[in-house]
């Protein structure tokens, strides 16, 4: 049977990861700063991580949300602990558009109306409600098309002011960093005067915190820094580690009532056990506070390359941004220098989104092979503009090294 084809991939498979590092079937190691998409928090194959699913899987893999699962109520209390953040209820499920589409979906029956407010360069999800707030029109399909959606532009509070006045919205979601779009953060002013609007208009504000969450930004959830209390927070990507949960916290003044929200695997055994370990590890090991250092240092690093015109983000969700187009530069990265990095929306960012145990020393490597990338093509560059160049590649390769000699 052949895989639907739908995933461009490089030609590289591994097959074990460990802390910051993952190998393939030659035993080839790669440095990963991009944690398969924000997922990797605690490390590859992080031996608490491991021995608490291995424990769990031997006891009880899964069963049903028709039972008890205290596990679910010490990942609550848990997270309460160590995000800090205080009298929200949760609700599990397996992976970040479930998040987001539950979140919508509390948000709808909680106002009773059905328009969604999202912002330009907005990535939420790929099922039906959120690809509809996602903003790329190349992967809705028509049957995605029906559900009542604005786009706006973000850090625009004016026009969010004017849509929320309509009366007819249901919720305003937002991810405090974009991801997928490009690292952009919009302002405090921003944050707070939406929150404001949405509970003087009584619309549900939507933190979508899949990618920033979990530690990732150096606060447990990167809205923390601009004061503001969302009354919907989805999760999901670093919960697990790698382990498939999500998860969406709502505020007290939103009422459940059986049969709202319901999910198979969502909250079951062995993602609990995944999810509270991972807890565990972020409080045990510091990694928050670790987030903060390592990312100091990677700017004043990053600051010292003159090809790097913008960096942007927090913590360890970073965005380089140069005045070229990066793709060639992380192709090299990877081939080359063994070291996974992201893209964007935004052809000319790099995106590091590491695991959150990871060091300077890491990062040392990372600067020392992105200098001979980019060196590499500047020699490229001079040596394919000589009238020398013109002839066959040998004569190319040869100038190639005098221009690296002189
Ligand atoms: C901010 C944000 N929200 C939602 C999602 C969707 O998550 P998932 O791929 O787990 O459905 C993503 C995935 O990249 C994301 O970055």
């Amino acid at each position: 049977m052949e895989l639907f084809d739908v995933y461009p991939l490089y030609d590289i498979t591994p097959v074990k990861g460990e802390g910051c590092y993952v190998f393939d079937e030659n035993g080839k190691k790669y440095l990963d700063l991009y944690g398969g998409h924000a997922v990797i928090s605690v490390g590859h194959a992080h031996p608490s991580y491991v021995k608490a699913i291995q424990e769990q899987a031997s006891q009880l893999g899964f069963y049903s949300n028709s039972i008890k699962n205290p596990l679910q109520q010490e990942l609550a209390d848990k997270l309460e602990k160590v995000s800090g953040v205080q009298d929200y209820a949760l609700f599990l499920c397996s992976s970040g558009a479930e998040a987001n589409e539950n979140a919508l979906k509390v948000a709808s029956f909680h106002t009773g109306k059905d328009r969604v407010i999202y912002f330009e360069n907005a990535f939420h999800g790929r099922t039906s409600g959120v690809v509809a707030i996602t903003d790329n029109e190349s992967i809705k399909a028509p049957f995605n098309l029906g559900h009542k959606a604005t786009k706006l532009a973000f850090n625009d509070t004016e026009s969010l002011k004017n849509e929320i006045k309509k009366g007819d919205v249901a919720a305003v979601i937002f991810e405090i960093i974009q991801g997928v779009g490009g690292l952009d953060e919009a302002d405090s002013d921003f944050y707070r005067s939406a929150a404001e609007l949405c509970k003087e208009n009584q619309v549900m504000l939507i933190a979508d915190e899949v990618q920033s969450g979990y530690g990732r930004t150096g606060d447990f959830f990167a809205f923390q820094k601009h004061g503001i209390r969302p009354d919907i927070i989805t999760m999901a990507k670093g919960m697990g580690n790698g382990f498939p949960i999500g998860g969406i916290l709502t505020d007290t003044n939103i009422q459940a009532k059986y049969g709202m929200l319901g999910t198979t695997f969502g909250g079951n055994h062995l993602a609990c056990a995944a999810g509270i370990s991972v807890l565990d590890i972020i409080q045990q090991e510091k990694l928050m506070e670790n987030a903060r250092e390592v990312s100091e240092y990677v700017k004043a690093e990053a600051a010292k390359i003159p090809d790097i015109k913008k960096i942007k983000g927090r913590g360890l969700m970073i965005g380089l941004e140069f005045d070229f187009e990066i793709a060639s530069l992380r192709k090299e990265l990877l081939l080359e220098h063994q070291v996974f990095t992201g893209a964007s929306s935004n052809r000319k960012l790099l995106r590091i989104l590491p695991p959150l145990n990871i060091t300077r020393e890491h990062f040392e490597s990372f600067f020392s092979a992105i200098k001979k990338v980019l060196k590499n093509q500047q020699i490229d560059k001079i040596a394919s503009s000589c009238p020398e160049a013109s002839g066959d590649s040998a004569s190319l390769q040869n100038l190639k090294s005098k221009i690296l000699r002189s």
